[in-house]
Formats: structure tokens, sequence, C-alpha cells
């Protein structure tokens, strides 16, 4: 198994890294855009066709959701254009790709986790063009993996776990929307979930959903993260109205994992017991 990682600087992907080179045994080569602009169609495919991958892990993306609706065609150069090339390439070359998608693609309008085959109906361009990658995938790489996931955070980069601990230090409240409920996944939960589908018996082409396990609103998210960073500022719970972004966000965005556990028989980490351990991690300076 020779595995491409693309996005291999973000969150997931060096979470990735880290996993594939912790599990060994894997062949595995790590690109992002420093050394590779997916954008750059003819860069990639003599890139692709020389690397003899039997696999590709497509973390990349434009996962600035706010900046994606003033900056629409960069989003989806990355989020369309580049999935598709990919796509064309590794079906003519008979490489396997799992690709990495959101809870995004939904309205959030629904009343129970949503299931991959439930109705898509993206509210934001972020959302659509990240459907859009989807919808290319399968139609021109048929025997693809798509993970949806949702509330993706790590030691790494830029995120809502990250945000709070640096803000909890010197506030004495934060303000913090519970009217919109999902799941956080922890980076290094949905690596390891990533190599659990490289080492399974089976391939199962199509869409499946991971996040970590429960159901909570981002004030849940805060109180948590400032309880177990050992901060004593106070979280003061507000609603979406009163803390507009450019991107609408989903009310509601809990996947639901049946099918993940079904076909791979693990069990999946509850999202606060995964909290603790990044949380642990970043007050190691694990983050740098
Ligand atoms: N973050 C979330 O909450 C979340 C939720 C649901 C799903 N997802 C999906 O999960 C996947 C991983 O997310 P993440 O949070 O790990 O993302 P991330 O930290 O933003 O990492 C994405 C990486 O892709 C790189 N990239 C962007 N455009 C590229 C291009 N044209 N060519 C090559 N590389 C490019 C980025 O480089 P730059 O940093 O220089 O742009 C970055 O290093 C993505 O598919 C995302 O859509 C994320």
């Amino acid at each position: 198994m020779k595995i491409l990682v693309t996005g291999s600087h973000g969150q997931l992907g060096t979470e990735l890294r880290h996993a594939i080179e912790r599990e060994g045994g894997f062949e595995a080569v790590y690109i992002d855009i420093d050394t590779l602009d997916l954008r750059d169609r003819a860069g990639v495919e003599a890139f692709i066709r020389a690397g003899e991958f039997s696999h590709i892990v497509n973390c990349a993306a434009y996962t600035a959701v706010d900046r994606a609706e003033e900056d629409k065609s960069a989003c989806a150069e990355a989020n369309i254009d580049a999935v598709a090339n990919l796509a064309r390439l590794a079906d003519e070359l008979n490489y396997k790709i799992i690709h990495i998608s959101t809870d995004y693609v939904f309205d959030g309008h629904a009343y129970k986790p949503y299931t991959e085959s439930d109705k898509v109906n993206p509210m934001t361009h972020y959302g659509a063009t990240k459907r859009k990658g989807e919808t290319a995938l399968i139609g021109l790489a048929p025997s693809s993996i798509i993970i949806r996931t949702g509330w993706l955070y790590s030691p790494f980069g830029h995120n809502f776990v990250k945000t709070i601990m640096a803000k909890a230090q010197s506030a004495d409240t934060l303000n913090v929307v519970n009217d919109q409920i999902g799941t956080p996944t922890y980076a290094a939960d949905l690596a390891a979930a990533i190599l659990t589908i490289l080492k399974a018996p089976q391939w199962v082409p199509g869409i499946v959903n991971y996040s970590n396990e429960g159901v909570a609103s981002w004030y849940d998210f805060a109180v948590a993260i400032v309880k177990h960073s050992g901060a004593t500022c106070r979280v003061q719970p507000i609603l979406s109205k009163e803390y507009p972004t450019p991107a609408i966000r989903p009310h509601f965005s809990v996947l639901n994992k049946c099918k993940f556990r079904a076909t791979y028989g693990v069990d999946i980490p509850h999202w606060e017991e995964s909290l603790i351990k990044c949380v642990e991690r970043i007050k190691k300076g694990e983050d740098q």
C-alpha cells in the first residue's frame, strides 16, 4: 500500500501523518499547498501519474467557511475542481480515494441525527462546494470513500478548542451560542478511523459518517473546554442571532454513525473523553 496524503499540514493531515508513522508498515507521501497546489491541474496529473500510489487520502480543502462567502472561486477550485481532477486520475490509474466531506452539506433543520442517505441542502457556499466535490467524486471515481465529519479540532491549526483555551486565560466571561447542536470530532480519532478503513478487509465505497459520539451545543463544548483546561472563566449561553457570521451555521448537524460502527466493528470515543486528551496535548505544547 502506497498512500498519498494531501493537506498534510492541516489539522487532519497532521494527525493522519502521526497515526501512519505510529502504525508503521505503510509507505506514505505527504503534500500540501506549499509543495503542490491541487488547483494546478497539469502539475497534479504529472505528480499523481509518477507516484504510483494505491490510495489517496484527500485531507486538503478550502476550509475558511466565512471567507468562502466572498472568495467564492478559490473555494470552488479547491473543493470541486481539484477533487474532480484527482477523481479522474484515480479512476484511470486504479488508485482508491478517501475524501473528507462535511455536515455542512445539510441545512440543519433535522430533529434526528443525519444518516448518509438523508437529503442534502447546503446553506453556505463552502457547504455547496463540498457537496459538489462529493458528487464529482461519486460520478468520476465511484470506488471512492467519502467520510462526512463535523466540528473538527486538534492541537494544530486554528479551531474552536484552541480559541476558547486562549480566550479563557484572559476573559472573565465568554459568550457562546447554545442553539447550534452537533458533535465535536477530535482529528486524531478521525485519523484512526481512516487507518481502520485502510486496513479493513473489505473496501466499501460510498459515503460514511464519522464524528465522536454524543451531542453538544457550542456552549456545552466551550464549558467542557474551560473546565478541562483548568480555567475559571464563565461561559454565557447566547443565541446565534446575537453572534452573526457571514456563513449561516446549521442549527443541528449531529451525524448518525451506525454505518461506520457496523461496517468496521469499532467503537467511537465520546467527544468529552477525546476533548480531555486534546486539551492535555495542547497544555503540553504539542500544538507547535
Ligand atoms: N475543520 C472543520 O471543522 C471541518 C468540519 C467538517 C469537515 N471538514 C473537512 O475535513 C477536511 C480536513 O479539514 P481540516 O480542518 O484538517 O482542514 P485544514 O486544517 O484547513 O487543512 C486543509 C489543508 O489543505 C490545504 N489546502 C487548501 N487548499 C489547497 C490546495 N488548493 N492545494 C493543496 N492544499 C490545499 C490547506 O492549506 P492552507 O492552510 O494554506 O489553505 C491546509 O493545509 C477538509 O476536507 C474539510 O472540508 C473540516
